[in-house]
């Protein structure tokens, strides 16, 4: 069909799907430019400590230097994998995928921005079964609602995620809750709605102001039959609730090949 032919509505779909797909590598370059950015410090600390270490000869000092390169490159080790992760996954494929682990290599490549910011992020991980999930989408998820918690608090504050089981539902509970400046209940039934924003622009790290992020969060955790939920209260703070389903055992006991991919296959809890 000619491009002439196409119904408006058509055209529009397209243009999303267009969006979408920038949007995807808006976020692959931004993890790339964060990655160099982090891998640039660790090489700069395993330098000095080095030279350090060559220049003096004191077993303390040697001691102190080895150390310091040590925990350097297990922290290159740590955004190494957390990039893998988010490449080894491209597609739609859902594996049972441990949060825990989902959050912590994806904490490693927020760390300097949160910081810049000056919000801290604590962690409430319990011991909860894996997910059934696309460890990349929901990666983009919690990406998401990071960067909206720290665009709610300008001058700073606390985000706090939280992981937890409900047995009875039979779902890994994901939560964000931020310290923030809370929405104004007349907005709340419009935040996941496609270009609803109340930002006038990318901040100086170049996100916000699409109104796009939520209305992808919400698709995708549609396509994972998991729901999510907001409560949030003006001046106090907003918490997301993302609610997945548990890998079923037999799923992650035949998913023998999964360990090369740095995935445990043992769930440690059983499926209700
Ligand atoms: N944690 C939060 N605290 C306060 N308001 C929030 C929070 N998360 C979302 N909002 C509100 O919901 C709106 C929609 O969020 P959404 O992430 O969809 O779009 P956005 O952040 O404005 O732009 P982008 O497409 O770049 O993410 C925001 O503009 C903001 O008003
Ligand atoms: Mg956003």
């Amino acid at each position: 069909m000619s491009e002439g032919g196409l119904t408006l509505e058509r055209k529009l779909e397209l243009l999303e799907e267009e969006l979408r797909r920038a949007q995807r590598f808006a976020a692959l370059g931004e993890l790339a430019s964060t990655t160099t950015h982090e891998f640039n410090n660790v090489l700069t600390t395993i330098l000095n400590y080095a030279k350090l270490g060559l220049r003096h000869k004191d077993e303390a000092t040697r001691d102190k230097a080895f150390t310091k390169i040590l925990e350097a490159s297990q922290r290159a080790e740590k955004i190494a994998n957390g990039v893998l992760g988010m490449a080894r996954n491209r597609g739609t494929e859902r594996v049972p995928t441990d949060l825990a682990k989902l959050v912590e290599e994806s904490l490693v490549l927020l760390e300097r921005e949160m910081r810049k910011y000056r919000v801290q992020v604590e962690l409430e991980i319990l011991p909860a079964p894996l997910a059934l999930v696309c460890g990349n989408q929901i990666q983009q998820v919690l990406l998401n609602l990071l960067t909206n918690a720290r665009q709610a608090m300008p001058n700073g504050g606390r985000v706090t995620i939280r992981i937890a089981p409900d047995a009875a539902a039979g779902t890994v509970d994901f939560s964000v809750r931020d310290t923030g400046s809370g929405i104004p209940a007349d907005q709340l039934p419009h935040i996941f709605d496609r270009y609803f924003t109340t930002k006038r622009g990318p901040d100086e790290t170049g996100k916000g102001g699409t109104g796009v992020g939520l209305s992808m969060c919400r698709e995708i955790i549609e396509q994972h039959q998991g729901r999510i939920r907001v409560e949030s209260t003006v001046g106090v703070g907003t918490a997301f609730t993302l609610k997945l389903p548990v890998a079923p055992v037999e799923t992650a006991a035949s998913a023998a090949p999964l360990p090369t991919l740095g995935i445990p296959a043992a769930a440690p809890f059983a499926t209700a």
